[in-house]
Formats: structure tokens, C-alpha cells, sequence
């Protein structure tokens, strides 16, 4: 394995949307494209970590070096995560996790027959949080994706979750949105902050786990 400044570390990074059922045919889910967390599981490799990648449905190659899980839903996300969670140093939550999940699977196509449809969802797990809450869990690190007030609700998620870091960005800001191979994060941590300025999401990647491998030395 290539010798670098992760060399020996394992990380576990998880990407891209989540699809929740609604029926045999149709989904709930999100414009997330992984591209962010894809870069990360890139950049992670040549940094020298051995790399695990969950990933929601994407259309992006799997990047070389990097051991890639395939789930659906966020429940299967959750599953595989916590499969994975005590055997890694790192954990990075770059995906968009579906908040909600229908209630009820409809086993049938839901037909067109009423002028209103109604359907509940309920609260999917938050996978982030419940890595942050393992006991001798690994160094967790949550995003942050906001439209407003983008520094007050990282630091209000990093204190609410228990992580040990939280990387904002602005999804208002079309440079570094949804699918954009551009970004910018402000990287929150107990005690400090750093702001990433716009680069392209490989280069942010890299300063992320620059920053990641610090932290954890003088957290050591
Ligand atoms: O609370 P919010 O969804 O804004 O938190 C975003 C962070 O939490 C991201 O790192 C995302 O990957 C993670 N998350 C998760 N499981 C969920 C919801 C969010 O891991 N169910």
C-alpha cells in the first residue's frame, strides 16, 4: 500500500443519496451526486488508507484502491455502517441520508384513482450519530449541508451528534451545490475552526484529510 500521511489508517466514508420505497415502482430520495465523498474515498487512497465506501445509488466509478459497499435505503446504509464502524480510525458521513421513510411499503403499484394522496413517513436512524455514540467509536466527522446561518447549525450539529468534527457548506451557493465539482467548506472542531476555500472537490477532499489527521494527533 502507498506510503503517505494515512498510511495504516483505516477510513470509512459513506456517499451519495439514500432511496426510500415508496412502492414497487416509485422512490423518495435527493439530488446528491456523492461526487464530495467520492473525492474523499479518492484522495484517501493516496494518502495511503485502507478505504471503505458505502454509497447510495450514484453514477461514478469506483476509485481505484477503494473497497465499495452498494446499499439503497437508509436503513441499509445503516447496517452496513455500523457493520463496519469499530474496525475503522475514521469515520466521514458525506452522504444525504433521507430523513424519512415511508411507513408502509405499498406491496402494489399505488394507483391514480383520488384527486389527494396522503402518506406518512417516519424518522429513518441517524447514522451519524449513532457511530459518534459507540464506545471507542472512531474519529467521526459529520457534513453539514445548509442553506442560512451555515456556522450556527455546524456547531449546534458537531455539540448535538458528539462528533469530533463537522465540515459545512453552503448549498445556496450554486459554485459549490448539489453536483457542482466545485466546493468550499468551514470545518468545525471543539476549539477551533478552518475555512476551506473554493477549490475543486478533489482538492477540498485532500485539505479535509489534512485537517482529519491533525486533529487526531493532538487529540492523541
Ligand atoms: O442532521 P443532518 O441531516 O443535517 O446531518 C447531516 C450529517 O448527518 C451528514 O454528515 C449526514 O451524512 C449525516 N446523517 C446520517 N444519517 C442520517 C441523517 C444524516 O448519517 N439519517
Amino acid at each position: 500500500p502507498p506510503k503517505g500521511p494515512l498510511s495504516g489508517k483505516r477510513i470509512l466514508i459513506t456517499a451519495g443519496p439514500t432511496r426510500e420505497a415508496i412502492d414497487p415502482v416509485r422512490y423518495m430520495s435527493n439530488h446528491s451526486s456523492g461526487k464530495m465523498g467520492y473525492a474523499l474515498a479518492q484522495q484517501a487512497v493516496r494518502a495511503g488508507a485502507q478505504v471503505t465506501l458505502v454509497s447510495g445509488p450514484v453514477s461514478l466509478p469506483t476509485p481505484g484502491g477503494v473497497h465499495r459497499i452498494d446499499v439503497i435505503s437508509a436503513a441499509d446504509m445503516h447496517e452496513a455502517v455500523m457493520q463496519h464502524a469499530k474496525n475503522n480510525d475514521v469515520f466521514i458521513a458525506c452522504a444525504a441520508v433521507a430523513d424519512y421513510r415511508a411507513a408502509d411499503q405499498q406491496p402494489q403499484k399505488i394507483k391514480k384513482n383520488q384527486q389527494e394522496l396522503t402518506l406518512t413517513f417516519v424518522k429513518n436512524p441517524d447514522i451519524l450519530a449513532d457511530v459518534a455514540k459507540m464506545q471507542q467509536g472512531p474519529f467521526t466527522v459529520g457534513f453539514a449541508a445548509e442553506t442560512q446561518d451555515v456556522a450556527h447549525y455546524a456547531k449546534d450539529k458537531l455539540q448535538r451528534k458528539g462528533l469530533d468534527m463537522i465540515a459545512a457548506n453552503d448549498v445556496s451557493d450554486s459554485r459549490i451545490g448539489f453536483n457542482a465539482d466545485q466546493n468550499a467548506l468551514h470545518v468545525f472542531w471543539s476549539g477551533g475552526d478552518q475555512l476551506l476555500p473554493v477549490a475543486s472537490k478533489l482538492e477540498v477532499a485532500s485539505a479535509l484529510l489534512t485537517l482529519i489527521q491533525q486533529r487526531m494527533s493532538a487529540c492523541q
